[in-house]
This record gives structure tokens, C-alpha cells and sequence, in this order.
């Protein structure tokens, strides 16, 4: 039996859990995937000791994407350009990192949503680890439009700077009469029961999506869909999109998601 976690603090309440052991069920794999909690200034020494126990991978949630990153040996290009790591293998000698949550959004929203991303104006709202994990594969997507605020516009502009300026940096209160055809929430605002500041203008008619997911409506959704928006999504199924890819790269075998969202959400109803 191999084994295989999700390491973040906090992390009980995380579904990959139950993602992968249907994962792993439907697709006829032989593993186990538990929830590992590292105290804050102790990843490292968590992951080691999990490794040393024999442990073949994990997923890696807040606050440690970036520390994740850093203590891998080799990266899959996306993780490069995102400097932020939320899959870890572990080979004989080698800590391999990849970020899978930038095509899980992107998956999520073409597969799932049935909603284009290119030739769109996307408004990216965030400047931290999850932010960081989304923005290569959104650049990819090719938008006609990018742009990245942050409630610190400062981390914003450096973040613009580090992709050489492919995308704009925006202040918040600048927003004031933009329009975007998406607008995803990858702030933790929702963790605080809390909704970045945003004008309504940037949701009309629009999609809006927030990479947090939990029981009800994020207060995010809630003043999108207040301000107009049409298509309120939350980020339950980039997880298992994320997920998936991260599974993917572990065994080798690419598992079918759209059950595995359907039990998701019919969990999320019953709860
Ligand atoms: P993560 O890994 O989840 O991205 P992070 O690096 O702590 O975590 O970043 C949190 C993000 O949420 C930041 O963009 C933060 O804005 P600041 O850079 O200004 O701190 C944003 N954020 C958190 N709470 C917020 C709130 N109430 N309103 C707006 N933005 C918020």
C-alpha cells in the first residue's frame, strides 16, 4: 500500500481525502491518502519525516505552497513560473514539484463551467500562494485581457513584474467601472467571513469564481451575485480537477472527474 497526503494547517477539514480514495477506487489503484497537519514553521521537518516513513507524494495546501516549492530538487515548468508547488513526489533521491491548481481552474472552468477563456477579460483578485499557483496557466489560457489586483497593490505589481509583465497590475479602487467577462476570487478573504472590496461594475452579466469552496455561499458569491454576476461558481471543482492532475502525476493513470464532483456536491446538499 502506498501512501500518499495533503499536508496544511489547517487541514481536518480538507476533501482530497475522499477525492482520491474515489480516485482511487474507480481506477483500480492500490493506495492510501490521509490529511497530515505541520505546525507553521515546521513543514520541512514534516514532509522529511513523512518521507522517511515511506511516503510517495503529497498535496501541499496553505500557508505552505511556496515553502513547497522551495524545498523541491527539480519542478515542472508551471511550478517554475508560479514559484509555488502544491504536488510533491517523492522519487529515490529526488523531491519532484509540480502546481496542478492552474489547470484545475482551467479545467474546471471549460470542462465543468462550459465557459471559454480565451479572447475573455479576466479579473484575477489575490497576490498570495493561491493566486501565484493560477496565474501561468491563465496567461496560457491566452485572455484578451489579464489583470491581477490585490487589496496591497504593491504584491500585485511585483507579482506582474516577476511574469515579465505579461499581465496588468491594478489597484483596487481603480476597478471602478471595469467590466470582465470572468472575475476569480483567490484572496482568503472568504476564511474571515469576509468578501474583497470590489465595485459591482466588474461582475456584470459576468462569471465569478472563487478557488474557495465551503457549506453555502462565499461571501465573495454573495456580492457577485448581488452586483449582477451570472454564473456564480465555487472552487469544488477545480479541487477535483486539481486533484485529478495531481493523481496523475503519482500513478500515471487519469481519472474520470465528473463522478467525483457529482458525489462532492451531493455530500455538500446532505450536509
Ligand atoms: P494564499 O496562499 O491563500 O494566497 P496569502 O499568501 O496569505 O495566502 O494571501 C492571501 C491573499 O488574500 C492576499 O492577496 C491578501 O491580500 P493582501 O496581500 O493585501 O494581504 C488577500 N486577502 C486576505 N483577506 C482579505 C480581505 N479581507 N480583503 C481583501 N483581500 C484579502
Amino acid at each position: 500500500m502506498e501512501h500518499y497526503v495533503v499536508i496544511g494547517n489547517p487541514v481536518a477539514h480538507s476533501r482530497s481525502p475522499r477525492i482520491h480514495a474515489a480516485f482511487a477506487r474507480q481506477t483500480g489503484q492500490s493506495l492510501e491518502y490521509a490529511t497530515l497537519l505541520a505546525p507553521v514553521d515546521a513543514f520541512a521537518a514534516t514532509v522529511q519525516a513523512f518521507r522517511a516513513a515511506g511516503g510517495r507524494g503529497a498535496n501541499v495546501t496553505l500557508p505552505f505552497k511556496e515553502e513547497a516549492f522551495a524545498l523541491a530538487t527539480e519542478a515542472a515548468p508551471r511550478a517554475q513560473r508560479a514559484r509555488a508547488a502544491n504536488t510533491l513526489r517523492f522519487d529515490r533521491d529526488a523531491v519532484f514539484a509540480d502546481n496542478t491548481d492552474g489547470v484545475g481552474l482551467v479545467n474546471d472552468l471549460m470542462r465543468n463551467v462550459g465557459v471559454a477563456i480565451a479572447g475573455r477579460r479576466i479579473l484575477l483578485v489575490g497576490a498570495g500562494g493561491a493566486a501565484r499557483g493560477v496565474l501561468p496557466a491563465l496567461v496560457d489560457a491566452r485572455p484578451a485581457r489579464l489583470v491581477l489586483a490585490n487589496r496591497t497593490a504593491d504584491r500585485a505589481r511585483a507579482l506582474a513584474r516577476e511574469h515579465g509583465g505579461v499581465f496588468e497590475a491594478m489597484e483596487l479602487g481603480d476597478l471602478a467601472g471595469e467590466r470582465f467577462d470572468i472575475v476569480v476570487n483567490a484572496t482568503s478573504a472568504s476564511l474571515a467571513g469576509a468578501a474583497p472590496p470590489l465595485p459591482e461594475s466588474v461582475f456584470d452579466h459576468g462569471v465569478a469564481y472563487d478557488m474557495m469552496y465551503g457549506r453555502g455561499e462565499t461571501p465573495f458569491l454573495a456580492a457577485a451575485r448581488a452586483a449582477g454576476a451570472t454564473h456564480c461558481i465555487d472552487g469544488l471543482g477545480m479541487l477535483v480537477e486539481q486533484a485529478a492532475e495531481s493523481f496523475f502525476l503519482w500513478r500515471g493513470v487519469r481519472p474520470d472527474t465528473a463522478p467525483v464532483l457529482a458525489m462532492l456536491r451531493a455530500d455538500a446538499r446532505a450536509q
